[in-house]
């Protein structure tokens, strides 16, 4: 199985990548690590306890990171996710508590325990892993792989013509992230944006799983009507799932290689921009001394739906 630690900030597609790390029998949750993005960390922190929580599963939920490390922080996007992040829906509150480790120390304790073993998710804004690096930086070498959903190599931004939201939320730890000499996989809205859920798939799932498929059908309600509304597709994006179905079914994506920077401020701040040339004379070197990390460029859209839905 593969051992992984998901990072997210639920909202309503990290909720479809949390239910399905926890039904997905070759997936071992370790845990779950929450951060500010579309929610508040405290809400991220609540929404995780109550997705696990209705899953009937028992994965340790930490509270992280509450701002972005240099940049102003983003007002939460209640139109995308609601304001409390899962649609307007307003569940009860958790029964469980949250872990009592810090999310950072909680994703060092791990790795150290399972060296080149644990597989980083993460799903939302990046401070917690720039922390982990910040706090141990010799973690970068234990960790098996880091799974991004985050950024955009071709494909327009959706924060700003060239931003993707969890990039641009944390730009500079976004770019310690890329610079770290840790094998990571970039699932930008290069390929999220092809891999459309319809509202017979959630009816399906609903039908299928009356634990979390009803909650869960509500929710992507909410989050078709925003896509249909501002993008006009007859759906929504399953972004996060997307990074999720890499870690088990990485045939699915083609990727290309290059080292990666993040444009910290200005008017293309969150912007992730790639140098695929190994050793070309660029007068800007900033791309030299960094590893050679992937970025998802194409996806079979259908076999993650397939993955999605069966899962
Ligand atoms: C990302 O931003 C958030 O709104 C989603 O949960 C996803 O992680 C897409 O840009
Ligand atoms: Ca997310």
């Amino acid at each position: 199985a593969h051992k992984i630690i998901l990072d997210t900030d639920p909202g309503i597609d990290d909720a479809m990548a949390i239910f399905a790390a926890i039904a997905h029998p070759e997936i071992e949750l370790l845990g779950l690590t929450t951060t500010f993005g579309n929610v508040s960390v405290a809400q991220a922190c609540m929404n995780a306890l109550t997705l696990v929580e209705m899953s009937g599963a028992t994965a340790p939920v930490c509270i992280g990171e509450s701002w972005p490390m240099h940049s102003d922080p983003m007002p939460f996007p209640d139109f995308v996710h609601g304001m409390d992040g899962l649609g307007d829906q307003f569940l009860p509150p958790p029964h469980r508590r949250q872990h009592d480790q810090f999310a950072a120390p909680f994703i060092i304790e791990q790795v150290r325990q399972y060296p080149g073993e644990v597989t980083l998710v993460a799903i939302g804004p990046l401070g917690n892993l720039a922390h982990v690096l910040e706090l141990d930086p010799g973690i970068a070498k234990l960790v098996k792989q880091v799974v991004i959903m985050g950024g955009t190599i071709e494909h327009t931004g959706n924060v700003s013509p060239v931003a993707e939201a969890n990039i641009f939320a944390d730009p500079h730890a976004a770019d310690i992230v890329m610079a770290a000499e840790w094998p990571l996989v970039m699932v930008g809205l290069d390929v999220t944006y092809t891999v459309l859920f319809d509202r017979k798939l959630f009816s399906y799932i609903a039908l299928h799983n009356r634990k979390v498929g009803p909650m869960l059908h509500r929710a992507a309600d909410f989050y078709i009507d925003f896509y249909q509304h501002e993008h006009k597709v007859a759906g929504c994006y399953g972004h996060d799932i997307c990074a999720l179905t890499y870690v088990l079914k990485p045939e699915l994506f083609q990727t290309i290689e290059g080292a990666i920077c993040v444009v910290p401020e200005g008017i293309a701040a969150g912007q992730t921009i790639m140098k695929r040339i190994k050793g070309d004379a660029y007068f800007v070197r900033a791309w030299d001394e960094r590893p050679l990390q992937k970025a998802c460029m194409q996806v079979d859209a259908q076999g993650v739906i397939d993955f999605f839905r069966d899962t």
